[in-house]
Order: C-alpha cells, then structure tokens, then sequence
C-alpha cells in the first residue's frame, strides 16, 4: 500500500510562474526514495505540500490513505502529528526544553500520558545514542548530537512516513554519512517510508529508489 501519493500536483506562488507542474509520485509502505533536483526546482515546496503546510493549486496529495484535499487546519494538523515526522537542515529543537521533553513533544501532541511520554522519549534517546544526555539542553550539544535528537524526535509517535529536508546539510560528511545511516536503518527497523530531500552519496546508497524533480515532472534519477 502507498504510503504517499501524488497525483498531477501543480503548485505556482504568483499568477503565472508555475513551481511544481503535474508532479505525481508515489512512496510505498517501507519504502526510502531520496529526492534530488536543483536549487529553486520546487523540492522543499513538495515537501510542504506533502505535510499540508501549503495547498496545491491542482492535483490530488493522499497521505496514509487519507486524502489532504478540502481538509482543514485542524484536520490537516492531525495528519501530521499522527502519521508524519519531519527532520530539516537546521534541526528545529526548542532551546529551552531538555532533550527528552523535545523528543516527548509529538507522544503528548497525539494524547500521550506524561509517563508513557516520558518513558518512550528516554527510549528513543538510548536508541540514538544519547539515553546519558536526556538531560541536557540542546545547547549543549554538536550539530551531529542535536540532528541524532531531531531524529528521534521525528520517529518517537511511530510514524507511517519521515519527510526530511536536506536533513545533513549542516554537518560535516563524516557525521552526515553517520546520521543518513541511523536515519535509513530506523526507518527500515520501523516499517516507517522516508521521502528525503538530499545531495549525500550516502543517503542514495541507502535508498530504494532515487527520483529528481525538474521542471517536467519526477523523474528516475
Ligand atoms: N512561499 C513562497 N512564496 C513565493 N515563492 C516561493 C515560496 N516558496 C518557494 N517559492 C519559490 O518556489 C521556487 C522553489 O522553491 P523551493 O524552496 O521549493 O526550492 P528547492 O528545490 O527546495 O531549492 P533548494 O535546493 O535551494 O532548497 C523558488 O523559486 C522559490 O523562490
Ligand atoms: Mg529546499
């Protein structure tokens, strides 16, 4: 079953220059398909469309089988949280929460219990390597350290598809390579898709299927 489907989407944010032009893809149940296409193509905007942060202007987006389209925010908020995990370049933790009450945040947003938040949120840490710092701030930590919590963070509430925004983009290689690799075996160990916006070797050599965008359309890079 897919876990995402695009289908015909065209996006233009003025009246004439069109962004995205017929643009269908779809992502199976499992799968990992890394995104690549140059600057300015259209992919973070994709992405954005996929997560029902913007609205397309044709074409039909069904996410873990629920169609986006003529939902409202509230709905569309529900979506998210229940089935979607983001991960982005800049890594997005909020400063002032320890670590493991920013991975808690998406368990509590979908109705956890304190407790079972709490235990999950320590859980995923170990899982990524950080159980010892669960009490640290986000400040405290390297770039590599706090996307491994982003990660987390993103996988915590279990959910059916990962969409993630040149994720490594501000890490040197070697912890890039690192943090692609934990990011492509958790999804495997949790059934859960990935879509990535990527230029890493290394996240195409994890993946099952690379596509790039261009301006006709997905293509099989
Ligand atoms: N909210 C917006 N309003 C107007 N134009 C926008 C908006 N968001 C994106 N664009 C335009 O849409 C085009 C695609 O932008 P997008 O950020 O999706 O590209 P990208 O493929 O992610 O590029 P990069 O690889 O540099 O991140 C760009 O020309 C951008 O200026
Ligand atoms: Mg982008």
């Amino acid at each position: 079953m897919p876990v995402l489907v695009l289908r015909g989407v065209s996006k233009r944010f003025d009246q004439r220059r069109w962004v995205l032009r017929q643009v269908s893809l779809q992502v199976e149940t499992g799968e990992r398909v890394v995104l690549i296409g140059e600057s300015g193509v259209g992919k973070s905007s994709l992405l954005n469309l996929c997560a029902g942060l913007d609205v397309p202007d044709e074409g039909e987006i069904v996410v873990a089988g629920r169609p986006l389209h003529g939902l409202d925010d509230t709905a569309l908020a529900a979506v998210r949280r229940r089935s979607l995990g983001f991960v982005f370049q800049a890594f997005h933790l909020i400063p002032h929460l320890q670590l493991w009450q920013n991975v808690a945040l998406p368990l509590l947003l979908i109705g956890a219990d304190e407790a079972s938040a709490r235990e999950n949120a320590r859980a995923m840490l170990d899982e990524v390597g950080l159980g010892e710092r669960a009490d640290s701030l986000p400040g405290e930590l390297s770039g590599g350290e706090q996307q491994r919590v982003a990660l987390a963070r993103a996988l915590v509430h279990r959910p059916a598809l990962i969409l993630a925004d040149e994720p490594t983009g501000n890490l040197d290689p070697q912890t890039a390579a690192a943090a692609t690799n934990l990011l492509a075996e958790q999804v495997r160990t949790r059934s859960a898709s990935l879509l990535m916006v990527t230029h890493s070797a290394q996240a195409e050599r994890n993946a099952d299927r690379v596509l790039r965008l261009t301006p006709e359309g997905v293509v099989p890079a």
